[in-house]
């Protein structure tokens, strides 16, 4: 039997700065030399265990794994896996590991990955567990940030929609309260807000100025980045709730008026209304590079975990 590895990523704060910043760094080297990398992975294999549904994060893995010369296995859609049959997320992963160098999973329970990499022989990756994190997509929001701003720190940020259920908004969070002089612009309506444990245990206990509020408008032109989401349909207990809150914020040329020439206009996606598609063309729009960023942040994580570089 292999040897029980210990290296995971189930929450962005398994990684220290350091970490995370020499991940950007090999990601950086990884989009001007990419030749040099193509046969990293060579002879390894990723699964990717998804219990709900992902078009870039399961794809953006597959396409990293494939880019480092490994290949790939797993399902998209638990229906066809044998937990309909009743197998539970445990005997699922003890099994897979024994098939693959690595698993990324997702899924609807909050605590999933960690339940899984307690049985796991591979390293586990969390590609978001119901609403609670989504640390690699932390990872490509940073590496688009310092890619588009040249920092991480000393950013006003303004984190809108969905901040109740949004995994993306805690996991950010979570990082950018680790670097200097940042300020979040916590933009919900009043039952979208925030989690009050994020609030407690990670803005407040770090000493992080924040400011809660209904209105995109009002701090518009103080933000450096401005972080829409969608809101968050599959969450919801109670459909007309979602029907009266899902277009609460639309992003359009209007509201942009008093906005920074430099703002850089994120978005994990998909997007449903929250950004006019007249907004893609504004040179501020970022949100496509993002989603491409995935792959090559994902393609360093995956040389970290398995020990490649
Ligand atoms: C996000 C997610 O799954 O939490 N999507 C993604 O991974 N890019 C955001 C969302 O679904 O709204």
């Amino acid at each position: 039997m292999r040897e029980k590895k210990k290296k995971n990523l189930i929450d962005i704060k398994d990684l220290s700065v350091k970490e995370i910043d020499d991940l950007i760094k090999v990601a950086n080297d990884i989009i001007e030399h990419k030749e040099k990398y193509s046969h990293k992975c060579d002879g390894k294999i990723l699964a990717t265990l998804f219990f709900e549904p992902s078009t870039r994060t399961r794809l953006s893995f597959e396409s990293a794994m494939l880019r480092l010369g490994g290949k790939v296995l797993g399902f998209s859609d638990s229906a066809s896996s044998s937990t309909t049959k009743g197998e539970t997320l445990a005997d699922t992963v003890c099994v897979v590991s024994g098939y693959a160098d690595i698993i990324v999973m997702r899924h609807p329970k909050e605590g999933a990955p960690v339940v899984a990499s307690k049985r796991s022989l591979v390293p586990i990756i969390n590609a978001g567990d119901g609403g609670h994190n989504h640390p690699t997509q932390t990872l490509t929001d940073l590496l688009t940030i310092s890619r588009e701003k040249g920092r991480l720190d000393n950013l006003t940020i303004g984190l809108c929609g969905d901040l109740k259920f949004g995994r993306t908004i805690h996991s950010l969070i979570t990082a950018m309260s680790r670097y200097k002089n940042i300020k979040f612009i916590l933009i919900s309506p009043d039952e979208l807000k925030l989690p009050e444990y994020v609030i407690t245990e990670v803005l407040e206990k770090n000493h992080i100025e924040y400011i809660e509020t209904n209105s995109m408008e009002e701090y518009m032109n103080e933000l450096d980045v401005l972080y829409m989401t969608r809101v968050q349909k599959e969450r919801f207990l109670n459909e007309a709730e979602y029907v009266r809150l899902k277009d609460y914020y639309i992003l359009d040329k209007s509201k942009l008026e008093t906005a920074k020439e430099d703002l850089c206009i994120l978005h994990p996606l998909p997007r449903v209304n929250e950004i006019s598609t007249e907004i893609d063309d504004d040179k501020r729009a970022k949100y496509f590079e993002q989603a491409y960023n995935g792959v090559y942040i994902r393609m360093a994580l995956i040389l970290k975990l398995l020990e490649v570089l």
